[in-house]
């Protein structure tokens, strides 16, 4: 040990001092011949990487330097557990051989390690290591529950386990209901658990799980466990209250009122209330129930609101009027356009509006023929009951006139039709009258503003002569008047450019 050091200090020192490779060597060289120890080579240790419990398998371990007439003791450990598994002893270079019966204990990372028997002078060497996995077959999976509670209620966490009573290296696989279960944010898998957060009735259903593992790449063996069913009963949420009109015949009419609520446990009771009592109660198999009352137009009639309950809880809607309105004119149109390049309209909304009306259907007219949805040209978006728009794109096909009716969605015997506007791309791009009449009234008062400036102009020239043959008359200086003539005409000039520049911005 002191020898070895030494020699390394040597050979560190001369690198320092003559810092070549070849003395080194030679240093090193000299160092090994030197000593009297003997140098046990590197052991390599051979076997599988994988084995079964159980198995017998052999692992072997050869000295590729084998020093002469010296027997080497081979050993064999798991490094991991300082547990020694087999002993060997080599005396003319053959290997060491190791038979193992197949314990969960072997597994870990394995080494041979070698030292020559009466050789205190040698120092032992230990080979690079090699690691084994030992499987053990699946057996006995079954699913735990967390809480030991299979009827949850919505929102409450929910936690299994799949436990196995033999097996390794195991994977585990979920399903509900016969379907593979995956990850989401509100359910959690990891190792042998599942996790979900906050329950539904989406997971309602039969839990299984599969526990596996593998060998040589493939599947070694596979427990599934017997089904957990697992229940929630999910609260029912705050049903959704609507009415319909139904006309009965042609003096009875009658409201046709859906309470609905979109998640909760079925069945579902639903009781429809006024203000001042139970209208009606049923129980219903599909979270929704619709229930008909006799109904006078255009009077209101109270408030109704529907109690969904399902045992977990009891939710309401919101209160609505009962009141319908039957539609009365007047029915108006009118639109804005889209203008595209050069100025050209190529766009137009048609908007139609009535008067009154809870429960307009409103319905749109080119040349008197019914325009449905939307067609090559254009589209109808409805929003009841405040309007309708007509989205049209100007073209050949969009000529014509155009007009809409609204009636009740109840009676369309109750149609008002408004004015009819005829639309083309002629019409639409010809300029309005009111712009016809600022352009025309801009240019009038542009020419009236010139004429007067050049009036203006020609009176002060006038006057400039005059003063100027008064200045010769009086010996006068006339510097004084030149400058303040040129003054008042660049104020005159300024004048006009003021107002030229300001009707050039009212040109559109
Ligand atoms: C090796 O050992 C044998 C007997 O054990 C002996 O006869 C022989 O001389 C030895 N050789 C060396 C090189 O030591
Ligand atoms: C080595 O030592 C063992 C006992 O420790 C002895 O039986 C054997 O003869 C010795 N072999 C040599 C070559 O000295
Ligand atoms: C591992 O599988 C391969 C083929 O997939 C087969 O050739 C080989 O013999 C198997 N080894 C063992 C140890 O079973
Ligand atoms: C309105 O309906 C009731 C029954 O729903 C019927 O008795 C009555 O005759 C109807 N009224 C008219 C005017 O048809
Ligand atoms: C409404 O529910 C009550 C119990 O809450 C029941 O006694 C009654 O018969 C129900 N009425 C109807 C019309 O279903
Ligand atoms: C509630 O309904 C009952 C019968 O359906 C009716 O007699 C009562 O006038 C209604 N109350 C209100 C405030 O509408
Ligand atoms: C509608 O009628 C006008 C004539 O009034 C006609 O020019 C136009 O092509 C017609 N449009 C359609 C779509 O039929
Ligand atoms: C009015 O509605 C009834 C039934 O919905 C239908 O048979 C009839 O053709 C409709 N009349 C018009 C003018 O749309």
């Amino acid at each position: 040990m002191l020898e070895v050091s030494s020699c390394m200090k040597v050979s560190h020192f001369s690198l320092r001092m003559f810092a070549s490779l070849l003395v080194v060597t030679l240093g090193l060289c000299y160092c090994r011949t030197d000593s009297n120890q003997t140098f046990l080579g590197i052991p390599q240790l051979f076997g599988p990487s994988e084995a079964l419990l159980g198995e017998i398998v052999v692992f072997k371990c050869v000295m590729p330097n084998h020093p002469k007439n010296e027997s080497v003791l081979l050993q064999l450990y798991n490094k991991d557990n300082d547990k020694r598994l087999g002993e060997s002893t080599s005396l003319s270079g053959e290997a060491g051989t190791f038979t193992l019966l197949i314990k969960l204990s072997h597994e870990g990372n394995l080494e041979c390690l070698a030292r020559a028997q009466n050789n205190s002078h040698t120092m032992p060497t230990v080979s690079r290591t090699h690691h084994l996995r030992v499987v053990e077959g699946v057996k006995e999976a079954q699913i735990f529950v967390g809480s030991g509670q299979v009827e949850l209620s919505e929102d409450e966490n929910l936690e299994l386990l799949c436990e196995i009573t033999a097996g390794n290296h195991v994977s585990y696989k979920w399903q509900q209901n016969g379907q593979p279960i995956s990850p989401s944010p509100s359910l959690h898998l990891s190792d042998n658990s599942l996790f979900i957060s906050r329950t539904t009735s989406e997971n309602i259903g039969y839990y299984t799980c599969m526990a596996t593992n593998y060998y040589n790449q493939t599947v070694f063996s596979t427990s599934t466990s017997p089904d957990v069913e697992i229940t929630v009963e999910d609260v029912v949420s705050a049903p959704d209250i609507s009415f319909t009109v139904l006309k009965e015949d042609s003096y009875n009419y009658s409201a046709v009122v859906t309470c609905e609520s979109t998640i909760g446990t079925l069945p579902v009771t639903f009781s429809l209330y006024n203000r001042t009592e139970l209208v009606a109660n049923v129980t219903s198999d599909n979270r929704r129930a619709i229930f008909k009352l006799p109904l006078v137009l255009d009077q209101y009639s109270g408030e109704l609101q529907c109690n969904a309950d399902n045992g977990a809880q009891v939710a309401h809607s919101q209160w609505v009027p009962l009141e319908v309105v039957s539609v009365g004119g007047p029915v108006t149109m009118h639109y804005d356009s889209d203008i595209g390049e050069n100025f050209a309209v190529i766009g137009l909304r048609l908007y139609c509006k009535v008067a009154k009306g809870s429960h307009p259907r409103y319905q749109w007219f080119l040349n008197k023929t019914l325009l449905h949805d939307k067609g090559s040209f254009y589209y109808v978006v409805d929003q009841p009951p405040e309007q309708s728009i007509l989205l049209l794109s100007v073209g050949r096909s969009s000529a014509g006139t155009y007009h809409c009716q609204v009636s009740d969605s109840f009676d369309n015997t109750t149609a008002i039709s408004s004015w009819e506007q005829y639309l083309d791309k002629e019409v639409l791009n010809r300029p309005p009258v009111y712009v016809v009449a600022v352009v025309f009234g801009c240019f009038t008062a542009l020419i009236l503003l010139v004429s007067v400036c050049c009036i203006g102009v020609v009176y002060n020239r006038g006057l400039e002569m005059e003063r100027r043959v008064v200045a010769y008359e009086g010996e006068l200086d006339l510097r004084e008047y030149g400058e303040d003539a040129g003054v008042v005409r660049s104020a005159r000039g300024g004048e006009f450019d003021q107002t030229s520049e300001a009707s050039a911005d009212e040109w559109p």
